[in-house]
């Protein structure tokens, strides 16, 4: 027996499904808390399926539109993503529904395409500030290139006020239970969702402002996202989180990342972060990168004002998990953000060399100091540790 249709409003459903057994979005962002795929059904006049879901959950979703339409057509499908997290059942709904107009815009066509070897002749193709009459609701389209794929676009109801807003307003984590904004604390799951848009969203944070700013001219009660929750009380919420994220406004706090083979970088990082404290700094996250997965300092370091890299050295570089890290923080655009190198090395440098190029490639504002022990910090290196801290706790308090 399935669970009661959650209604949306009148002739308006959700049809999420929530994935808890993917270990990683994407293969490769870790997904703890699971992740919810969202799509939602309007059945007025005309009825109209808004995404699908990922190929892995078709059954259950295809079952719970079979439910809610049965016997009538279905008339639309419109695709506002094709990352196949979104359009995994498109297959199936047309073999279940093969009179459906699929709407898309003129990347979707050629995508579906290439994805799916789907070239429907019904296919409706629209452009930015389209619409599309359902006869009681009337759809207009707006597209959002790059928030997250060349095609995504996002599509308003102006009679209902309700934005369906594909990846942009999501976040990471099921729906359990509580569907709406309302029936969750957001507090609890507000990091979720921060880890989603740093991870995947981040780096097109350019794109991400544009389009939020777009959108905030119209007049929104409910915003439909394809992941997390429907936000029908406090849409506000979340837009200003997005905000803030892709304007890349920081906080005052450190993060100190640090990898270390036998203690004696993580030792600086310990000295470092004490010294720090000693400066009245109050906000501060520090991650062994061996052990926590980037995803999560990506995330954490994006509101904060300062991020410190330590490193030891491996095979005359940065030690090769840093070095991920570094990969994705220049992959993800990181900016707006004081960073400060250290380092060791046993008996030639390479990792703070490293560490400093990444500074440069990143035009990042540094410290005059840069800490590099031999083996085992001296007292030199535990001096130049504390005017680090000092320099730091000056460049975030400005
Ligand atoms: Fe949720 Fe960009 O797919």
């Amino acid at each position: 027996m399935g669970i009661e249709s959650i209604k949306v409003q009148d002739n308006l459903y959700y049809l999420g499904v929530n994935d808890r057994q993917t270990e990683f979005f994407e293969n490769m962002w870790p997904l703890p808390y699971g992740v919810a795929y969202n799509s939602y059904l309007i059945t007025g006049e005309k009825t109209c399926l808004m995404d699908t879901v990922k190929v892995s959950k078709s059954d259950e979703f295809v079952n719970s539109v079979k439910n809610l339409l049965k016997d009538r057509k279905l008339d639309y499908l419109v695709i506002h993503h094709i990352e196949p997290d979104h359009s995994g059942a498109i297959p199936q709904i047309l073999d279940l529904y093969p009179e459906v107009k699929i709407v898309g815009n003129k990347k979707t066509r050629s995508m579906l395409n290439d994805y799916y070897e789907i070239d429907s002749e019904s296919f409706v193709e629209v452009k930015d500030g389209d619409t599309l009459d359902l006869g009681d609701r009337k759809l207009t389209f707006y597209l959002t290139a790059m928030v997250h794929w060349p095609e995504s676009m996002v599509s308003y109801d102006e009679e209902n006020k309700i934005l369906f807003s594909q990846d942009i307003f999501g976040g990471f984590g099921t729906c359990d239970g509580g569907i709406f904004d309302d029936e969750i604390n957001y507090e609890v799951r507000r990091s979720e969702f921060r880890r989603y848009y740093t991870n995947i969203v981040g780096k097109y944070s350019q794109m991400a402002q544009r389009a939020i700013a777009r959108l905030s001219s119209l007049d929104i009660k409910i915003i439909c996202p394809v992941h997390g929750f429907v936000w029908r009380k406090h849409p506000s919420k979340i837009v200003e989180d997005y905000t803030k994220w892709a304007t890349y406004e920081v906080e005052e706090g450190v993060v100190i990342a640090y990898a270390s083979m036998y203690g004696n970088t993580e030792t600086m990082a310990d000295h470092l972060a004490r010294y720090l404290a000693q400066e009245g700094v109050k906000n501060i996250e520090m991650y062994d990168v061996s052990k926590t997965h980037s995803s999560y300092i990506i995330s954490s370091c994006w509101d904060k004002k300062a991020l410190v890299l330590g490193s030891c050295t491996y095979n005359n570089k940065v030690y090769p998990v840093m070095d991920n890290l570094l990969n994705l923080l220049k992959m993800q655009k990181l900016k707006n953000h004081v960073v400060s190198v250290f380092g060791s090395f046993g008996w030639s440098g390479g990792s703070v060399k490293d560490l400093k190029q990444f500074v440069e490639d990143g035009n990042f504002e540094t410290t005059e100091t840069v800490v590099e022990a031999k083996g085992r910090m001296k007292e030199d290196d535990d001096l130049a540790l504390k005017q680090m801290a000092k320099e730091i706790a000056q460049k975030i308090k400005n």
